[in-house]
């Protein structure tokens, strides 16, 4: 999808679609000042539509008008009450518009919020956000299709505007189409098979970036991690015919600065092992590399952007499969750190392989690490599909990604990782077990990464319940959220200064 930001009166625009976001107040009243233009031109249609009552621009309402000049189709899009417009709302708008512009089988779409419905929020969050949200919008996964798939594709995306905000927009506009960019990416590795996506698949995804950016990419397999001592990552890696990776990008922006380090869970396909999930939806668990997607995701984001900041990415990568070489229930293994581990349920495969992967992050000398990992069921329970489980050992650290959280749309709650709850993690044989039951799942695995955390901020993000859905909603379709890249990208371009 192309985007640009175009400054023309409304009222000559020959658009096949104009989406037009608007408050909920104005209804009340009359046509915004700023749409007066486009009203005469369609000779008062928005005013009827407005009068009539049926469109009251409440939060995704929808009409769509066919004036006989100008635009071919006028689609109003409700935003809600004026005082809640957020670029969250704004965001959503778009990616509605896009969808409704796709379904009607059309590949271009101009977008337009006049003033009194942008809620406050700036021209160049205003032109960041329209883009991220109709790039989401516009993202469809037709590859694996073997016979046509007529749907049609969203071509071009233009935000129109007012000559006096046309830097801002502009300005906002490039960023947002580089997130959007990164989070298609990230969604399309997610949707991809367990047989496609595979751990050196995600490596030679991350060598492309690389050789397309300029960064630094390297893997480990079997012989390497085995040479290092993460048999961690190797125990997981021991029932699969596949090779396991453990990749590192390095992202090079600024001079001697600490780099962020940028960690995801890449589990290509999680069975549950030895321990073997029910087979009711288990073909979701190829979206255990959610994580691993988020940050290759914010590495194109990077390669897009230049931002003046280091960033490294580490992906522990591999699957998790039953087989006569398989990791057993009982087995103490010992990690890169140095713990022992007593893996007594090889379904808690994906903290094993975070916990090298957090050990290994030392090398770096990191400013923070931040980890993304689809880690457990329990975070589902307990915080639902609309809020990423967010734990650490610094207060400073998680505030701050709390802030991009909400900047990106993609928000974060705050589990406590008290001591009380370290004792859970306790094993009669080795220095830690990687599960400490069912009673707060999600925190003793918390615990148990930090456990393997040493001597930088640290936070986790427990992703399960957000980086993917199973149903569809109007703002996008069932399957990968591509989540995560939107929350780095704010965290990186927030400590770069913008
Ligand atoms: N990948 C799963 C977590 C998950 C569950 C992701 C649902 C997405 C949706 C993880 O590896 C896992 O199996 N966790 C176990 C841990 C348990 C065995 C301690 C879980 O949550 O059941
Ligand atoms: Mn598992
Ligand atoms: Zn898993």
């Amino acid at each position: 999808m192309n985007s640009d930001v175009k400054i023309v009166p409304l009222e000559r625009l020959t658009a096949p679609v104009l989406a037009v976001g608007l408050g909920s107040q104005i209804v009340d009243g009359k046509v915004p000042s700023s749409l007066l233009g486009l009203d005469s031109q369609l000779q008062g249609a928005m005013s009827r539509v407005l009068e009539s009552g049926d469109f009251k621009g409440e939060r995704d309402d929808f009409v769509a008008i066919y004036p006989s000049k100008g635009p071919k189709r006028v689609l109003l899009i409700g935003l809600g009450k004026p005082a809640e417009i957020t670029r969250a709302v704004l965001r959503r708008a778009a990616a509605i518009a896009a969808r409704k512009t796709i379904a009607l089988g059309i590949e271009h779409l101009a977008f337009y919020v006049p003033h009194e419905s942008r809620g406050g929020v700036p021209p160049v969050v205003v032109g960041q956000v329209l883009t991220e949200g109709a790039a989401h919008g516009a993202w469809q996964f037709k590859e694996l299709k073997a016979t046509d798939d007529k749907r049609a594709k969203l071509k071009s995306f233009e935000i129109i505007g007012a000559r006096e905000e046309r830097g801002d927009l502009e300005r906002g506009r490039r960023i947002g189409a580089a997130i959007g960019i990164g989070q298609k990416l990230a969604r399309n590795l997610q949707m991809l098979p367990g047989n496609v996506c595979t751990p050196t698949y995600l490596t030679e995804i991350a060598r492309l970036l690389g050789k397309a950016y300029g960064f630094k990419v390297t893997a480990l397999d079997r012989s390497h991690l085995e040479k290092a001592g993460m048999y961690a990552i190797l125990s997981v890696a021991q029932g699969s015919a596949q090779e396991p990776q453990l990749i590192t990008l390095e992202y090079h922006g600024a001079k001697r600065t600490a780099p962020i380090c940028l960690v995801g869970k890449g589990v290509t396909f999680d069975s549950g092992g030895i321990s073997i999930k029910p087979a009711l939806n288990m073909e979701e668990m190829k979206y255990d590399m959610s994580g691993a997607a988020a940050v290759l995701g914010t590495f194109e984001v990077l390669g897009q952007l230049k931002p003046e900041i280091n960033v490294v990415g580490v992906i522990p990568a591999t699957e998790n499969l039953p087989s006569g070489t398989a990791v057993k229930p009982g087995d103490v293994i010992r990690s890169h750190y140095g713990k022992t581990i007593e893996i007594v349920n090889t379904d808690a495969e994906g903290r094993l392989i975070l916990a090298d992967a957090l050990s290994y992050a030392r090398r770096f000398k990191p400013a923070c690490v931040i980890d993304a990992a689809t880690l457990t069921g329990a975070i589902v329970i307990g915080l639902g599909h609309h809020a990423i489980g967010l734990m650490g050992n610094d207060e400073q650290l998680m505030s701050e990604v709390r802030k991009a959280g909400e900047l990106a749309g993609e928000r974060c709650w705050p589990l406590p990782l008290w001591e009380e709850f370290r004792d859970l993690n306790k094993s009669d044989v080795a220095d830690v077990k990687n599960s400490g039951g069912r009673a707060a799942g999600s925190i003793t695995a918390g615990w148990f990464l930090r456990e393997f955390v040493d001597g930088f901020p640290w936070a986790h993000l427990d992703i399960a319940g957000t980086a993917y859905s199973d149903r569809e909603s109007a703002a996008s379709p069932k399957g990968p959220s591509g989540l995560g890249v939107r929350l780095f990208s704010e965290f990186i371009l927030g400590r770069a200064g913008g």
